[in-house]
């Protein structure tokens, strides 16, 4: 994101230029990842720009400040009601929001003593984010070398801003061997979900997404999907999910706020299903769009109009 003069980030409760959000290099957040933060997205609906789960990811926030034991400086309300105004405040229609809480210029122990909170939320447009075309075709993955972090070393139901050295590792590992995303094994060997992204494979018309138990980040997308499948009459099975099952699948499909509803047609050279967009997953998909652009009365309740 670049600042064109006019974009502004919200910083503590007030609006300040780009330019002028700055922190210091001997922040504690830069030197040991003591942040939490939250990604979001908004959609333009019939009635206007509105923010998808805005409250859910207001909570989650939160609750990751907590795990960490991060004091926060500002209300849920007034995170809640920074994003609304960011949006406005740079005039944006369908954006990406970022808020982040971290620990700022203080004495740089390792323990945290008197080191004050600086709570941020910047918004600007974002697309596809797994690539042109990744929604309509599918990605390629590959299990990564890297195991996701665990939850007896972090609350991994948190979403800290250090765990992502981990997520940064197999992303680009990734990337670097010509796939678009990472599926991370957990420690015990079996499936956890993506660099940034839960992951779902349906088999015989039913969903499987494996648990917290495999350190995942529950993510919000996920909760989406697994209400309107059930919507739909579709059962969703969380458990273990063994490498070799993702092999098998009829389709599989990464769900994130910034991946959204991806389908994967390849996890390292093995072909899911047809090799393309699964007719669950496209269903899936399409009944989230409609969620998302205000097109389904039923969920009204999951935006929050800017
Ligand atoms: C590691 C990880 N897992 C899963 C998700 C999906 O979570 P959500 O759907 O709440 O965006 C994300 C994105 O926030 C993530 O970073």
């Amino acid at each position: 994101m670049a600042g064109d003069g006019k974009t502004s980030i919200w910083w503590n409760g007030k609006l300040v230029p780009f330019a002028d959000a700055k922190t210091h290099v001997l922040s504690h957040c830069l030197h040991y990842g003591t942040g939490v933060f939250e990604g979001i997205r908004a959609y333009e609906t019939p009635k206007g720009v509105a923010v998808f789960r805005l409250q859910e990811h207001v909570d989650r926030l939160f609750f990751s400040a907590k795990a960490y034991r991060i004091p926060m400086p500002v209300t849920p309300k007034q995170v809640f009601d920074g994003c609304r105004e960011v949006i406005r405040a740079n005039d944006l229609r369908a954006c990406y929001i970022r808020p982040l809480a971290f620990l700022g210029h203080g004495p740089l122990g390792v323990f945290p003593k008197n080191v004050p909170t600086e709570v941020v939320i910047a918004a600007y447009p974002w697309g596809a984010y797994l690539g042109e075309g990744s929604l309509e075709k599918g990605i390629r993955t590959t299990i990564s070398s890297w195991t996701r972090l665990h939850h007896a070393s972090f609350p991994t139901a948190a979403k800290g801003s250090g765990q992502y050295l981990n997520s940064t590792l197999a992303v680009r590992e990734a990337r670097e061997k010509g796939f678009e995303e990472a599926i991370l094994l957990d420690r015990n060997g079996n499936v956890a979900e993506g660099s940034g992204e839960n992951l779902f494979l349906v088999v015989k018309g039913r969903l499987v997404t494996p648990g917290i138990d495999s350190s995942i980040l529950p993510g919000i997308t996920r909760d989406s999907v697994i209400q309107i499948a059930k919507a739909f009459g579709i059962e969703t099975e969380v458990r273990s999910v063994s490498r070799g099952e993702l092999y098998g699948a009829d389709e599989l499909f990464f769900t994130g706020t910034a991946a959204e509803v991806t389908p994967i047609r390849e996890v390292d050279g093995y072909v899911i299903g047809e090799g393309r967009r699964g007719p669950v997953t496209e269903k899936l998909q399409t009944a989230f769009f409609r969620t998302v652009k205000g097109e389904d009365p039923a969920r009204e309740a999951w935006l929050a109009r800017v």
